[in-house]
């Protein structure tokens, strides 16, 4: 089989990319392959042991069999909870497009499926010459989208949508997540969402406390996995 790999952006930061991501991951485990989660560039980070260590990696990390080298999962582990740019800044160094590409790599020899979460949303920059984008070109691999649901989401979900297709690359799919539990009319902005993105829905997360990616994964469908 081709080697399975898909960038996941969202319609914010903080919308459920690393729930999703998570669940992702559990849910090709249950298709019998190796997956491996990626979160190429995170800024925010605890010193654990001496080592910057990021919350969203450390999710993936679990998520993930076989378990790939932090590094490799997590190259750029920047300690400042800022926009790469400046949080790279921060620590004296310049996010490198074949840095990250290198690690995608070794981690994709390691596995059948690479989950890889981005950061924020789709137009955040990487660096001050590098998109994401520019990245998931050069992966050459899909995207999709996770919708945060809460006022607003159609028109961050739409422009999402046409951006990614307007940079060249592929959306795959989208996937709901249900972030805040106060939304009114969630069917139906559902609705409105799958009459106007341009790609399957791969389901929708529920609002629950202490969300559980194994349980998440239950309401995945990867359309390419499928039968
Ligand atoms: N369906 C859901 N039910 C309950 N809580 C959720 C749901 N989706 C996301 N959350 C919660 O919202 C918060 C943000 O989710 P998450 O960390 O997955 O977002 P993110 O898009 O990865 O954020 P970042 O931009 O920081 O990477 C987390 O506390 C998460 O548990
Ligand atoms: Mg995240």
């Amino acid at each position: 089989m081709q080697m399975f790999s898909v960038y996941v952006t969202g319609t914010d930061t903080g919308i459920g990319k690393t729930l999703a991501s998570s669940g992702l991951l559990h849910a090709l485990r249950g298709h019998g392959l190796r997956a491996i989660g990626m979160k190429p560039v995170a800024s925010g980070c605890e010193l654990r042991e001496g080592q910057w260590r990021n919350a969203d990696a450390l999710a993936l990390l679990a998520a993930s069999t076989p378990k790939p080298a932090y590094a490799d999962l997590n190259p750029y582990a920047l300690p400042s909870p800022l926009a790469p740019e400046l949080a790279a800044g921060d620590a004296g160094i310049e996010v490198s497009l074949q840095r990250l590409l290198d690690a995608h790599a070794r981690l994709a020899a390691k596995a059948d499926a690479l989950v890889v979460e981005g950061v924020g949303g789709w137009a955040a920059p990487l660096s001050s010459t590098l998109m994401q984008a520019d990245f998931v070109h050069a992966l050459r691999i899909p995207v999709v989208l996770v919708v945060g649901m809460r006022l607003g989401c159609l028109n961050h979900a739409l422009l999402s949508a046409r951006a990614i297709t307007a940079d060249g690359v592929h959306l795959a799919g989208w996937i709901a997540s249900h972030v805040d539990p106060g939304m009114e009319r969630v069917q139906d902005n559902l609705r409105m969402l799958h009459d106007r993105l341009p790609a399957p829905c791969w389901g929708v997360l529920p609002h629950v406390n202490a969300p559980d990616p194994a349980q998440m994964a239950m309401r995945l469908r990867i359309p390419m996995l499928a039968e």
